[in-house]
């Protein structure tokens, strides 16, 4: 899988940098590198709702420093297990 994460920024004011650094940390946990290749990305075009990323086709927003572990365990583990 594909997981960008946005880094324009709207994103980047609400914490982009602190998602990628906590979604590094749970792949890293589950073993997952070689899945899950993690990405920045320009504007998602989804500036409104908290930090954007988008798994392979589907966009997942709101996510923050603390949430970002519970919603990878929730929608991205199981679709690259
Ligand atoms: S700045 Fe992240 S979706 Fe626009």
């Amino acid at each position: 899988m594909t997981l960008k994460v946005c880094v324009g920024s709207s994103c980047h004011l609400k914490g982009s940098y602190a998602v990628i650094e906590e979604l590094k940390k749970v792949i890293a946990e589950y073993g997952l590198e070689k899945q899950v290749n993690l990405q920045a990305s320009f504007c998602l075009g989804h500036c409104s709702a908290g930090v954007t990323v988008k798994a392979d086709d589907e966009y997942i927003e709101g996510l923050s420093e603390q949430n970002t572990r519970d919603i990878f365990v929730e929608k991205i583990l199981p679709r690259v297990r």
